[in-house]
């Protein structure tokens, strides 16, 4: 049995901060952070939250599915920055939506979450555990980010992406044809935020600066740019095919110079790689279905192409799937 992509959805915090936004608020310009990262712009929470913003992409993943909430079996939430510790973020998703069959849980591998969640939904329903399954990405960063850090708080933004995936009819050909993932414990020190704070207040007694995302920036360029064409490769080869069967190549939309330095090492053309990054920043566990669900609204990615999804993040975690759409 096969699990195909049926639907897609997104949804973004109505709040833009603009890089100039950022040159108030700490030592930055708008060129540095254009020509290191791609970024302009990136969408910041007020009033949304994880699971609101899940829940959102969801819905819109369902209509463009044609599906209802009633029907869903399972629902996965990948983050790392929900806002209640209990329940996890995707019961609240699965309230919100009235799904009240689904089974309901959240994964944690950072940015390279929706990977995960997705792999897990695709092998629930190979085994038979469910027949469909709600697969989201859903991430308020601006929650854990020092803003006044100016070489972290310059990369990432809000949103939440969502696919509704559903067990193949006989005979169909769109489906999820190879999958790989993997972790890397060992570099964890990389990237790290030691807890979190409830909606921005700590204890007197606890370190603020423990609540907040601290990273090596470099580091983590060089671990993205060597470990996610390896993954890629790995994937292409769970599939049997090449790098030259893959129409899109649609990866987590950390920093336009680690896929432009991906698209180099796989020999791929640039121009099968879109980015959404200028728009968006670094949504985490969001970036990848945001950027598939804006593909697919515009028509950009057509039935029985070939489309690889892949990622890395905080762990470090890394993942790569290549579905035939
Ligand atoms: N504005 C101006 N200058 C800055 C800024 C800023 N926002 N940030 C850093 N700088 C300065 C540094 O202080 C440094 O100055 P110095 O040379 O005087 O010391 C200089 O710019 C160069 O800094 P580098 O860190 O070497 O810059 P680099 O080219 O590596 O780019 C960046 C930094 C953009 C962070 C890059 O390393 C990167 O993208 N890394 C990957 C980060 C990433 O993807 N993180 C998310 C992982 S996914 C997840 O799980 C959340």
């Amino acid at each position: 049995m096969g699990v195909a992509i049926r639907g897609t959805g997104s949804a973004l915090p109505e709040k833009i901060l603009t890089n100039q936004d950022l040159e108030k608020m700490v030592d930055t310009t708008d060129e540095w952070i254009r020509q290191r990262t791609g970024m302009r712009e990136r969408h910041i929470a007020e009033k949304e939250t994880v699971p609101s913003l899940a829940a959102s992409a969801c819905e819109r993943a369902l209509e463009n599915a044609g599906k209802k909430a009633e029907d869903v079996e399972l629902i996965i939430v990948a983050t790392c920055t929900t806002e209640m510790l209990l329940p996890c973020a995707a019961c609240r998703v699965q309230k919100k939506l009235g799904a009240d069959k689904a089974i309901a849980f959240d994964i944690n591998a950072a940015c390279g979450g929706f990977l995960f969640a997705l792999n897990t939904a695709h092998h629930y329903i190979e085994a038979g555990a469910c027949r469909n399954a709600l697969v989201v990405g859903s991430e308020v960063l601006s929650e854990i980010i020092d803003w006044t850090d100016r070489s972290t708080c310059v990369l990432f933004g809000d949103g939440a992406g969502a696919v509704y995936v559903e067990e193949t009819t006989k005979g169909e050909r769109s489906c999820i044809i190879g999958m790989s993932q993997g972790s890397s414990g060992m570099n964890g020190q990389m990237l790290y935020c030691r807890g979190r704070a409830v909606k921005g207040e700590t204890e007197p007694e606890i370190d603020s600066d423990d609540l907040l995302v601290h990273m090596s920036g470099s580091e983590v360029y060089r671990f993205a740019v060597r470990q996610v064409p390896v993954c890629i490769g790995r994937a292409l080869d769970s599939a049997g095919i090449g790098t030259d069967d893959v129409d899109i190549f649609v990866l987590h939309q950390a920093n336009s110079r680690i896929i432009e330095s991906i698209a180099k090492t796989l020999k791929a053309d640039i121009d099968r790689f879109p980015m959404n990054i200028e728009r968006t920043g670094n949504t985490s566990s969001a970036s990848i279905p945001i950027l598939l669900d804006e593909l697919n609204r515009a028509g950009r990615i057509q039935k029985g192409q070939t489309v690889v999804l892949s990622g890395f993040g905080a762990g470090m975690t890394y993942g790569a799937c290549v579905v035939v759409w």
